[in-house]
């Protein structure tokens, strides 16, 4: 087999072979393919596509890079949950002991934050002494012991999808729908959970843009969850507009806390439910009730055994950042757009996320939002708080913050758009 051949195929629009795939993935994770010669073959998919077929031994090929987990030997069903990634999207941070809390046990590997989009891991790592990294026996330790574990995925978990994703950051390649599902179903497959959903997030601050592109990934997803044993439901979500009231590191710890105590924004109140409910549903335990989970504090103990059993203090004052400054309304009114992306691109640039995979992120920087579409609004009225340890970079997050907000004469009616969008099974 020789790599040319294999671009080749797929550069003049033809369908990959299972010997094709199998042998390419397996040589690139070798270092036998280069790197150039993999991202033309990306790039290839990208503008050519793969069929069902092509992606299902695309992910097969992926799982089989590198070692499987089994969690069949825990006592709870497991239950797991995918975002596809969004501004101010913290929802694993209360979901996940929320789950746990009803009874599943519910192993959740996490990524960091690249671009605009933000990291379940920078956010924990907000929290003083929190560790991301454990062995494979901490991990299932931890899960034992709280019911819920958010780390970071393992280096022996779907290597090919680790260089890969890696390398399709810098080429221009990862907005291909059979790039992004095989990636995250091998890593999700591998992690040998019982049941999976997905949050597919649209709009202007997902991967996603359309209605349209988000079901045939999650319908694609749902499909390879499903041939491999994974019970798998996706729900398609509105990232239009930021989730809740803050994107950053610790802000958005923050927030989840007050989720966990019984308060905090109704979308994040509603989608941890939404999801909490899915997933509890596809592990078996169709009595349970997260909603009193949330009210009665028992989310909120599964929360500080986890945090604590990875090295956090659920006590610890969280990190704020040096500089905070308020942007106003500039008139009275009806707030009826906060965009996603220019929200995100603003808090990345203040310091919550970073430019390269080994630069920091700042704990404290991000954005709180004041108001959200469909509030009123007045003139002088503070619209957004950005916080950053580096306050020269303020004019740039301005200037991404420049027409992301409209407002519209008092009494203009507004339509809310609904947090769940459609379920796909
Ligand atoms: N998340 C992943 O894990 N992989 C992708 O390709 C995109 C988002």
């Amino acid at each position: 087999m020789d790599v040319i051949s294999v671009i080749r195929t797929k550069r003049d629009r033809g369908e990959l072979s299972p010997e094709q795939i199998d042998w390419v993935i397996d040589a690139y994770t070798r270092g036998e393919v280069a790197d150039e010669q993999m991202s033309a073959l990306a790039m290839a998919i990208l503008l050519n596509g793969m069929n069902r077929t092509e992606i299902a031994r695309w992910t097969a090929a992926m799982i089989a890079s590198g070692e499987r987990m089994d969690f069949s030997a825990l006592s709870r069903p497991t239950a797991d949950k995918h975002s596809t990634g969004g501004v101010g999207d913290k929802i694993t941070l209360p979901l996940a002991p929320l789950v746990a809390a009803c009874g599943a046990a519910v192993p959740q590997l996490s990524g960091r934050g690249l671009g605009h989009t933000g990291g379940t891991l920078d956010k924990l790592e907000s929290i003083p002494g929190w560790r991301a990294l454990l062995s494979n026996a901490e991990m299932l330790h931890v899960l034992e012991s709280t019911g819920a574990v958010i780390c970071a995925a393992g280096d022996g978990l779907a290597p090919a999808d680790k260089k890969l994703y890696a390398l399709r950051d810098v080429t221009g390649t990862v907005e291909a729908i059979p790039l992004i599902a095989s990636s995250i179903m091998s890593k999700k497959i591998a992690e040998g959970t019982g049941s999976l959903v997905l949050d597919v997030k649209v709009g202007s601050g997902a991967f996603m843009k359309t209605v349209e592109d988000a079901r045939e990934l999650a319908s694609t997803m749902v499909g390879l969850g499903n041939d491999h044993g994974v019970l798998t439901v996706a729900l398609l979500t509105d990232m239009a507009t930021p989730m809740g009231l803050t994107a950053g590191n610790a802000l958005e710890v923050r927030e989840s806390v007050e989720v966990l105590a019984g308060g905090g924004p109704a979308d994040v109140v509603e989608l941890t439910l939404a999801l909490a409910r899915e997933m509890l549903d596809a592990a078996g335990l169709r009595d349970a009730d997260p909603a009193k989970a949330l009210a009665d504090g028992s989310a909120m103990d599964v929360w500080r055994r986890m945090v604590a059993a990875q090295g956090g203090d659920p006590d610890a004052a969280l990190p704020v950042a040096r500089e905070q400054h308020v942007i106003t309304a500039p008139s009275s009114g009806v707030l009826t757009r906060l965009d996603a992306y220019g929200v995100g691109v603003a808090a990345w640039r203040l310091g919550a996320g970073r430019a390269r995979k080994e630069d920091p992120v700042q704990a404290g920087a991000g954005i709180e939002l004041h108001a959200k579409p469909g509030d009123r609004v007045t003139a002088g009225q503070p619209l957004l708080t950005l916080h950053t340890d580096t306050p020269e970079k303020l004019p740039y997050a301005q200037e991404a913050l420049e027409s992301t907000y409209d407002i519209a004469p008092p009494g203009t009616p507004y339509e809310p758009t609904p947090v769940v969008l459609e379920r796909i099974a």
